[in-house]
């Protein structure tokens, strides 16, 4: 199974199962991992906003205009920021690393 890895706000990692189907908020809350995800993944706020690795966000598929729209509305936002529940889990992910804000 794929693994990832959520930096958290103490600087602490945690590598996490990430079963490939999933998002990765889905995969968060699985973990206890700190990202709110008020709206569930309807595209409806920004709090579960992450900044990924900038290695890995290449291999993201590109987000929507809606999720852009979203992210202006994200507190520190970075040239790096996705909204965790838009970025679904792929084998091709395994090792994706970034940070919960
Ligand atoms: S949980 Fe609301 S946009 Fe992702």
């Amino acid at each position: 199974m794929p693994k990832m890895t959520f930096i958290q706000r103490d600087g602490s990692r945690r590598e996490v199962e990430a079963p490939v189907g999933l998002s990765v908020l889905e995969i968060a809350h699985r973990n206890d991992i700190d990202i709110e995800g008020a709206c569930e993944g309807s595209l409806a706020c920004s709090t579960c906003h992450v900044i990924v690795d900038s290695e890995w966000y290449e291999l993201l598929k590109d987000a929507t205009e809606d999720e852009e729209d979203m992210l202006d509305l994200a507190f520190g936002l970075t040239q790096t920021s996705r909204l965790g529940c838009q970025i679904i889990m792929t084998e091709e992910l395994d090792g994706l690393n970034m940070m919960n804000v």
